[in-house]
């Protein structure tokens, strides 16, 4: 018998309607459409707003979508991995809340925290399952609604983040598609330069810690970039090296999208022309773990069946990783 990997089949997005532009935010912060487009790459993002409105509600359309395109049902999904750093809650897990909105009444899952490389650990983790042949249908989801912890009086932070979600769906392949190779890290010492300061166990909510502003996301955005600009190139590279991916056996690149910088040098790094690197920066900006699936479900349309596909992700924790996947239709 072949080996089976986990076949991407199907991937669908969900952006929320409303459009936050850099003209809008100099209304906000002192900051203006040069420096953010110049610094960053971002033009826009995008913003759910509505009251009661959390991760989740991003997650039902994209979804809904996917199983519509795939053509099943969400009693068939087995496994529900949901990777999100703007839980709807922080108990239960937004994972079981959208199952219930869904209707995958079949289904387990959990929700997967590794800030912006959430997405790669979920695919990770997610292939496994149907690898062993454990599962048939197993949903990998990366969403954040990155306005829950944004500081609009911080004009660092508030201009790169977006709220956005995607989704794919994982099944089992034994004629060579899907997931092939992964390169994942970890490195708590990162803490300190990316991180919500209260409302974990460490510093629960309290009068003091929101007088504070410390439930806003908090970055050294210099220490950051160095860190993120070395470390997701290195990993894509050492990926492509360990399968003997020269740049020209790579049909697309897709990195996460943090900072236009960032992706040029991952670009320039692996050697793969500007013309294959997917960037949609310009238009959400860093939605954490939806940067990747939105990236796939926006350029599905051009991707072939065996195309060569790097993902590259950096973010908080520190966390980065890499993975090699053939597209499977
Ligand atoms: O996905 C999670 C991982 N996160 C990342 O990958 C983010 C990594 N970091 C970055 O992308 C960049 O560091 C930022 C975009 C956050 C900042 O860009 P930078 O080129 O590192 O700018 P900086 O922090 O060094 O600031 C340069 C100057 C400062 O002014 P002075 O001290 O030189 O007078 C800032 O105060 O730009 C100022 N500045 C701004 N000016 C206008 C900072 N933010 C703004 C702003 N508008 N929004």
């Amino acid at each position: 018998m072949n080996k089976i990997h986990a076949a991407i089949t199907a991937v669908n997005g969900y952006v929320p309607d409303y459009v936050l532009t850099n003209h809008e935010l100099e209304t906000m912060v002192e900051t203006n459409d040069e420096w953010i487009t110049i610094r960053t790459g971002i033009k826009e993002r995008r913003i759910l707003k509505g009251e009661g409105l959390g991760t989740s509600d991003m997650a039902v359309p994209a979804v809904n979508g996917l199983l519509k395109k795939r053509g099943i049902g969400a009693d068939e999904i087995d496994l529900i991995i949901f990777c999100t750093t703007t839980p709807d809650r922080v108990f239960p897990a937004t994972a079981n809340i959208l199952a219930d909105k869904i209707g995958a009444k079949n289904a387990w899952g959990y929700d997967l925290q590794a800030t912006c490389s959430g997405f790669l650990f979920g695919l990770a983790t997610g292939s496994q399952f149907i690898e062993t042949g454990k599962y048939k249908k197993v949903l990998v989801i990366g969403g954040d609604k990155m306005s829950s912890m944004i500081d609009y009086k911080d004009r660092a932070t508030c201009i790169i983040f977006g709220d956005g979600c995607g989704a794919v769906l994982l099944e089992p392949n034994e004629e060579g598609y899907g997931v092939i190779d992964s390169v994942l890290k970890s490195d708590g010492s990162g803490v300190p330069f990316l991180h919500q300061k209260a409302g974990g166990s460490v510093s629960p909510a309290s009068h003091e810690t929101i007088d504070k502003r410390e439930h806003y996301l908090y970055q050294e955005g210099q220490a950051v970039f160095k860190f993120a600009v070395t470390n997701m190139a290195e990993v894509a590279a050492e990926v492509m090296e360990r399968n003997n991916l020269k740049a020209d056996d790579i049909a697309w690149l897709v990195p996460h999208q943090a900072n236009k910088r960032i992706i040029d040098a991952t670009a320039s790094r692996t050697g793969v022309s500007p013309d294959k690197v997917i960037i949609n920066i310009e238009r959400y900006g860093n939605t954490t773990n939806g940067t990747l699936p939105l990236c796939l479900w926006e350029w599905e349309d051009k991707f072939k069946k065996g195309d060569n596909l790097i993902l590259a992700a950096f973010g908080g924790g520190f966390t980065w990783g890499s993975i090699y996947l053939k597209w499977a239709y």
